[in-house]
C-alpha cells in the first residue's frame, strides 16, 4: 500500500444524497444510493490513498477500513462545510454526491401538524450553494476537482457546459435514463478541458472508480 499509485496522497470523497430538514421528522431527499462515492472510497484507499468519505443519505453499508476516515454531512450545506475543511489539506475532490439543489426556506422547530380545512401545504424552497463550483472557484493549481454529470438527454453537451461552468478538472458524465440508481455497473463518457469526450464500456462502478482513479494518480 506504500507503494501503490495514490500512496501519500490525501482524496476527498462525497457520496450519497442530502436530506433538507423540513420540520424534525420530515425532509426532502432523493435516491442517491451511495454506491459510486463509496466505490471511488474504496478504489482510493487500495491504491494507497488516506481518504476522507463525506456521507449523506446512504442506503448501502459504508465501507470500513483504516485508510478511510468517515464524516457524517446530512444537508448540503454541512457537507459544504465538511468539504472545505478537508479540501484545505487534500490533493483532490471527487464529488460523487446527489447534492440538493434545494432547501426549505425554513426548517420548523416542532412537528408541522394537519390543520382541519387545509388541502394545501406551500413549501419555499431557497437554491443551496454549488459545493463542486465553489471549491473548484478557491482550489489550489495543483488540487485537482472531479464531478459528475448525472443527464436523461442531452448528455455531452449538458456535461460539456458543467465541466466550464463549475470549474471541475474532469466530469463523469452518465445517462441516468439508461443507467439504474443503485446499480452496480455504469456507462461514463470522461470529460476533461481541451481533450475529446471518452466514452467508456459498460463496466462495474468498482472499476470505473479504479479507472478514473489512475488518471488521477497521473495528474497530482
Ligand atoms: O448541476 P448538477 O447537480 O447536475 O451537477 C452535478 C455535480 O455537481 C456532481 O458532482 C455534484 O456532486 C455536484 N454538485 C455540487 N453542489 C450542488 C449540486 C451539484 O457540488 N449544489
Amino acid at each position: 500500500l506504500t507503494q501503490g499509485p495514490l500512496s501519500g496522497k490525501k482524496i476527498v470523497v462525497t457520496a450519497g444524497g442530502n436530506l433538507e430538514a423540513i420540520d424534525p421528522v420530515r425532509f426532502i431527499g432523493n435516491h442517491s444510493s451511495g454506491k459510486m462515492g463509496c466505490c471511488f472510497a474504496r478504489a482510493a484507499a487500495q491504491m494507497g490513498a488516506e481518504v476522507t468519505l463525506i456521507y449523506g443519505n446512504v442506503s448501502i453499508a459504508l465501507p470500513q477500513n483504516d485508510r478511510i476516515r468517515l464524516v457524517k454531512a446530512l444537508s448540503a450545506k454541512e457537507m459544504l462545510q465538511a468539504v472545505q475543511a478537508a479540501f484545505a489539506q487534500s490533493d483532490a475532490l471527487i464529488m460523487a454526491a446527489a447534492v440538493s439543489d434545494w432547501t426549505p426556506k425554513t426548517t420548523a422547530d416542532h412537528k408541522l401538524k394537519k390543520q382541519a380545512g387545509v388541502d394545501e401545504f406551500h413549501l419555499t424552497l431557497v437554491k443551496n450553494p454549488d459545493i463542486l463550483q465553489t471549491v473548484a472557484a478557491g482550489k489550489r493549481k495543483t488540487q485537482v476537482v472531479i464531478g459528475f454529470a448525472a443527464e436523461t438527454n442531452d448528455l455531452l453537451a449538458n456535461a460539456q457546459r458543467k465541466l466550464d461552468s463549475k470549474g471541475a478538472d474532469l466530469i463523469i458524465a452518465n445517462d441516468v435514463s439508461s443507467n439504474a440508481f443503485g446499480a452496480d455497473s455504469d456507462q461514463v463518457t470522461l470529460l476533461a478541458k481541451g481533450q475529446v469526450p471518452e466514452s467508456w464500456p459498460r463496466m462495474s462502478k468498482q472499476e470505473v472508480a479504479e479507472r478514473v482513479l489512475i488518471r488521477l494518480a497521473e495528474k497530482i
